[in-house]
């Protein structure tokens, strides 16, 4: 399944077991944490599949003020963990506890090895909570 809100989701795991929904999820796009998406994956141990966990791209090149405050904040704690960029979002996609499997859209062998480090790059929930807070425009409330 993808992009199944939650009640479309549980309406039909109820009649079609199904095993993942396939949703939006990066530093740049945030509605899932929200929405009860992500709740429902973790409450049904069922792990969503993350599409865009680089937002298609635009991490690294957008110009709106939000994508430029958001690589700028992500940049000052990839070079202070002496990783990526790409890496950093991707270990931010993965610390999520519904456990996402992120879907790469790379092209290149090297942007999938940014992908792999993401794995061994455990983050701390304060660098994670600065990226949320960078793109959402205010601290957690
Ligand atoms: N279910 C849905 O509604 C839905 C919607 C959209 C996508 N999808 C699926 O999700 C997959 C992934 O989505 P996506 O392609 O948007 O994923 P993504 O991984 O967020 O974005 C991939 C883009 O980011 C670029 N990129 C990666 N590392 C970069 C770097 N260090 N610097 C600059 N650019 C970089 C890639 O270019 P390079 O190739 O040069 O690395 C590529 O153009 C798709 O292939 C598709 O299967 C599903």
């Amino acid at each position: 399944m993808s992009n199944h809100r939650a009640s479309q989701f549980e309406l039909l795991h109820r009649h079609y077991p199904l095993a993942t929904n396939q949703i939006e999820l990066s530093p740049l796009a945030l509605d899932a944490l929200d929405d009860g998406t992500l709740d429902q994956a973790q409450a049904l141990g069922l792990r969503p599949m993350v599409w865009s966990p680089l937002a298609g791209g635009r991490l690294f090149s957008g110009k709106e003020p939000r994508t430029v405050r958001v690589r700028e904040e992500m940049s000052s704690i990839a070079a202070r963990l002496g990783v990526s960029l790409a890496t950093l979002a991707y270990a931010w996609v993965l610390r999520h506890p519904s456990r996402p499997h992120p879907i790469t859209g790379t092209g290149r062998i090297e942007g999938l090895a940014e992908a792999v480090a993401a794995l061994s790059l455990p983050l701390e929930a304060e660098d994670w909570y600065a990226i949320w807070t960078a793109s959402q425009g205010h601290p957690v409330p």
